[in-house]
């Protein structure tokens, strides 16, 4: 809620895996085009995940990214949380893979499902914690292999989407960005307008489930596009008038790599200006939890902050479920 949070973003990571599929790769696959692509969507390649690279080898990466950059050891880590929607299995969670593979050996660890708002969901939950006083050290990691959930027949969705990851160490001690309020919200009576409906306990995995393509996510586009700008926009408000803080002094606007026209709708309802907005879906696509996370740590990799800048974070997803978060980079260091 105010500056003198405790919880602070003290270190960040990010990994893509190498492999890019174009607009004319897709091109090859279904009936569309590249104009069709980066006119409607701002999309011009994404990165897609090798057949035998799971989302928690990814979130691996950018954990060892982030756990590095916070210069802290694994041990130190109380809790992980990952938001992830496609995990490696069912059970155990994918928080749990993860702490085998980092000896996180004195953590908890738990995952979030809130689709691509789930960065955000989680950011909220460590803040509670390391408010609090219940732990000091959280690790987030962002991880998708949403290639293992898109049709690639299905022009409607497949060319929208890639894989990646992003991690991040919330911790009341070392100097970094101050989590200064998260706001969350859902709509649960639009769970049908993003949904992966095979493979749950309303239609365990069969024969005919596969046959039908139950186990690929559908998606109404049109209808996502009109809820994902206003509860954008309703959230970020909330959230900047719960920091203190009004338009004039977001220095930086990180939204959820969903659709380019989306994010120029949100940039303008705060008069952000264009070079103030931190884009990555024309490289990366539609990566879900992961995209604003990889989006902070690009920007804190090729644009250092100045102390008492802020950057609002927003998200959208399935679910529906939406978020908003202001964070404040601060050179003070935190001994707790
Ligand atoms: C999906 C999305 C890009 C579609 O853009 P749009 O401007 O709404 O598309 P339109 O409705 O104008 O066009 C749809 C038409 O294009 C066609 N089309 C869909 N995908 C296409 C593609 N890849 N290439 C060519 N044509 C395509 C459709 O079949 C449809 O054709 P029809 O009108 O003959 O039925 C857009 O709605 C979107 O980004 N929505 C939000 C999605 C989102 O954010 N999801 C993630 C939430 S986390």
């Amino acid at each position: 809620m105010n500056k003198h949070s405790k919880a602070r973003i003290i270190g960040t990571g990010r990994y893509l895996p190498e492999r890019i599929l174009s607009n004319q790769d897709l091109e090859k696959m279904v009936e569309t085009s590249d104009e069709w692509i980066f006119s409607r969507t701002g999309m011009k390649e994404r990165r897609i995940a090798k057949s035998d690279e799971s989302t928690s080898d990814m979130g691996f990466q950018a954990a060892k990214r982030a756990i590095e950059s916070a210069k802290i050891s694994a041990e130190e880590i109380d809790l992980i949380l990952v938001a992830t929607h496609t995990p490696d299995f069912v059970f155990p969670s994918t928080a749990c893979l993860l702490q085998a593979r980092l000896k996180a050996v004195n953590s908890a660890a738990v995952d979030i499902q809130a689709a691509c708002t789930g960065y955000i969901y989680a950011l909220s939950q460590a803040k509670a914690y390391v408010d609090s006083g219940v732990y000091k050290n959280v690790l987030i990691v962002a991880s998708e292999k949403v290639s293992s959930i898109v049709d690639y027949a299905d022009r409607n969705t497949c060319v929208l989407f890639g894989d990646g990851a992003s991690a991040c160490v919330v911790s009341c001690r070392g100097k970094g960005l101050i989590v200064r309020d998260v706001r969350l919200g859902a709509d649960g009576d639009l769970a049908e307008l993003i949904i992966l409906p095979g493979g749950g306990s309303r239609s365990p995995a069969t024969e005919e489930t596969v046959s039908a393509k139950l186990h690929y996510l559908r998606m109404e586009g049109k209808e996502v596009f009109k809820h994902a700008v206003r509860r954008m926009e309703s959230v970020s408000k909330e959230c900047l008038d719960r920091a203190g803080l009004d338009e004039s002094q977001i220095s930086w606007l990180i939204p959820h790599q969903a659709n380019m026209r989306i994010i120029e709708a949100i940039a303008k309802r705060f008069a952000v200006p264009e070079d103030r907005v931190y884009r990555t879906i024309h490289k990366y696509g539609n990566t879900s939890s992961s995209s604003v996370g990889i989006a902070l740590d690009e920007l804190l990799h090729e644009k250092p902050l100045i102390a008492g800048e802020n950057i609002l974070l927003t998200a959208f997803g399935a679910g529906l479920t939406w978020g908003a978060s202001v964070l404040t980079w601060s050179e003070e260091e935190s001994y707790e």
